[in-house]
């Protein structure tokens, strides 16, 4: 394992069009638990991070909540950082991928490639919305799956089927901001040569301990063509401008991995210790946390970008899977999609941490938060076992020897042989086998426990035994928070405070703390009841309610404005009506609409209304609908009718409201 080593981790950017849930946090806590580890068995580490600030749809969200991307941009990180420091994340240093220290790189790694020769330049054509005037990224055009014949498919890949495509093979395209047909636009962009790269890669997947999942896909992938890589977006964007081009501009997964560098540099003038070590391999070591869903960009254009900009390139990607709740994908509508500043109204930030940290390791299956087993582990283990330990002897303490802690142990043979189980917890932080490392700490819990069991403290009468037991009890538990401490470091702190003691150190679990005096035990962790999950999921339940309600359901056959005011709507009276000799479903009804004269109109709703029903009644006419010549006869304009639930029903006009009051 190392130590004193410096170590630059990061975790992957968020994106700055929306808060901070708790499948984000999945990796934000894995990470942070391996730094607070690494740091705590005395490695220098950075951890940095940022918002991933660019592209389409963070400057159409803007656009839609009417303020610039800046101001989005700005609002969301303010957010971003609250939420990560209410969960005890703790990054080094927080950035934007939209700084000038970025902007300035991009353009630098973009010249360095392009003096090398690993960018190229060709005319290419693209779906277009003519309407919205904008090229349209893969995911904003959906049709018919080529391959599958699935509807309503993105333009990158079907969900159905899982076949990859070109959004120009998709059968019947729609552009999804306008639900207009595109149309194919050429355009001159650049592309990275990804293959120029291949050899290096093979090498680089082979020389770094890469999960065996990933170097399957890697392999998988680099025994395959090597496609180049389209790196420029087109007017309007929001990112930065390429140099020496007007209306282009970076694509965002250019200059999203290259914000890690520039988080860097923004960090060393802070601390300048880590300087060159993107330049130097023996400066220190590089680790990139992520989502088995970004390997791509990671382990291909990455290192290649970096290699082909003279730069080192990394010496590990810990991808990780994705989160599921109670089995399934987490879901608005049932109540499963919680935000992190949601979760911290009902639930504290630190069982969170504990529930991961049970479940993750270094694989890269999905995790599953299931509510049950979350309130058994947090209930059962978490403050029944481990934290309970600490009150049960912290009260002999308190009672039986005026707060002072023995100046032995009562059996220092046994505290031994528990402490030479701490390198097996080490060695399982160290391979982020984080499940591993809580089961052997919750196994040396129930062996503390079982101490005070066998050794029944309440059951004797000499108080210098009894103080020894509950001293070698709290000892116990003192080593284990220290070893539970990468993951609850809040635990930690207020367990500092019982022992009077500051910044315990990782090797402080070898030295157990005698003789001295102890504070008043607090409580420091409450069980969590039931009823905070049902609130939380009724909270949620509720706002998924009040946004469907406001939003409607989207229709896929929106008409513009100007369609619907070219129609001629007007007040008649139906003056006759009667069946239709063969018809079915209509009826034939005459309409008195004052200057226009009577218009003769069919109307299909035989089946719900009677023709005696209708006369008399007022009722809304499309006037200035062609004529339609049917086989009955022609119909001059149509009745407003509409459906509610699958009755038919004509609009009645014959109350209308004056000042307040029906009038007939
Ligand atoms: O997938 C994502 O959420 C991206 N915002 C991650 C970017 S990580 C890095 F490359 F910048
Ligand atoms: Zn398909």
């Amino acid at each position: 394992m190392e130590s004193n080593k410096k170590m630059l981790v990061t975790s992957a950017l968020p994106y700055a069009n929306g808060p901070i849930h708790i499948g984000h946090l999945v990796e934000y806590i894995q990470t942070d638990i391996w730094v607070r580890f690494n740091k705590l068995r005395g490695n220098s580490v950075i951890y940095l991070c940022a918002d991933d600030a660019h592209g389409t749809p963070i400057m159409l969200k803007a656009k839609e909540l009417s303020i610039s991307p800046e101001e989005l941009i700005n609002n969301v990180q303010i957010e971003h950082k609250k939420d990560f420091e209410s969960f005890y994340i703790n990054f080094d240093h927080y950035s934007s991928t939209n700084s000038i220290s970025n902007q300035k790189l991009c353009e630098n790694i973009f010249m360095t490639l392009n003096n090398n020769g690993h960018i190229d330049q060709r005319e290419i054509s693209q779906f277009y919305d003519d309407k919205e005037k904008i090229f349209l990224p893969d995911r904003y055009i959906k049709g018919t799956c080529p391959k599958c014949k699935s509807e309503d498919q993105y333009g990158d890949s079907c969900e159905a089927c899982g076949a990859t495509y070109s959004p120009t093979e998709l059968i019947n395209p729609v552009s999804i901001l306008s639900e207009s047909k595109p149309i194919t636009k050429k355009t001159n962009h650049y592309f990275f040569k990804l293959k120029n790269f291949k050899e290096y890669l093979i090498k680089w997947t082979k020389d770094n301990s890469l999960q065996p999942a990933i170097k399957n896909k890697l392999d998988e992938w680099l025994n395959d063509d090597l496609n180049d890589w389209d790196i420029t977006r087109d007017e309007p964007y929001f990112g930065f401008k390429i140099p020496n081009e007007k209306d282009k501009y970076f694509y965002v997964w250019m200059d999203a991995p290259i914000g890690y560098i520039a988080a860097f540099e923004e960090y060393s003038k802070k601390d300048d210790s880590f300087s060159g070590i993107w330049q130097d391999e023996n400066i220190g070591k590089i680790y990139h946390f992520i989502g088995k869903d970004i390997a791509y960009f990671h382990a291909l254009f990455w290192p290649s970008i970096l290699k082909g900009s003279e730069r080192r390139t990394p010496n590990g990607i810990f991808c990780h899977g994705f989160l599921t709740v109670n089995g399934k994908k987490m879901s608005k509508s049932r109540g499963t999609f919680i935000e992190a500043k949601d979760y911290l109204k009902y639930l504290d930030p630190e069982f969170l941490r504990y529930y991961f940290a049970s479940k993750l390791n270094d694989g890269i299956e999905d995790i599953d938060l299931n509510f049950d087993d979350f309130l058994q582990k947090i209930n059962s283990d978490l403050v029944g076992k481990l934290v309970n330990l600490a009150s049960r002897c912290a009260t002999f303490i308190e009672k039986k020897s005026k707060f002072f802690l023995s100046k032995d142990l009562e059996n220092e043979k046994l505290f031994k042989d528990f402490l030479k189980n701490v390198e097996d917890v080490e060695k399982f932080y160290y391979k982020r086998k984080y499940s591993n490392a809580i089961g052997k700490i919750m196994l040396l819990t129930d062996k503390a426990n079982q101490y005070i069991n066998e050794k029944k403290p309440w059951s004797l009468k000499n108080d210098d035994e009894i103080q020894k037991i509950a001293t070698q009890g709290l000892n116990y538990f003192r080593t284990l928070i220290i070893l539970l401490s990468p993951v609850m470091p809040d635990l930690l702190r207020q367990t500092e405070k019982i022992f009077k003691e500051k910044n315990l150190k990782w090797s402080d679990c070898y030295n157990p703390k005698l003789g001295t005096k102890i504070n008043k035990y607090v409580s420091m962790k409450k069980r969590i009841e039931r009823e905070d999950i049902d609130k939380l999921q009724n909270m949620l339940l509720e706002i998924n309610n009040i946004e469907t309600k406001l939003e409607g359901k989207k229709m896929n056959n929106e008409i513009d404005y100007e369609n619907f005011s070219s129609i001629d709507l007007r007040i008649g009276e139906i003056v006759k009506a009667e069946e239709v000799d063969g018809a079915d479903k209509l009826l034939k009804v005459n309409v008195d609409l004052g200057d226009l004269g009577t218009k003769e109109i069919f109307a299909g709703v035989k089946k719900f209304y009677k023709a005696e029903d209708l006369l008399g009644l007022k009722t809304i006419v499309v006037c200035n609908l062609k004529p339609k010549k049917m086989k009955f006869g022609t119909s001059s304009g149509m009745i407003l009718a509409a459906d509610s639930d699958g009755d038919i029903i004509i609009i009645n006009a014959n109350e209308k409201i004056k000042n307040g009051s029906k009038v007939k």
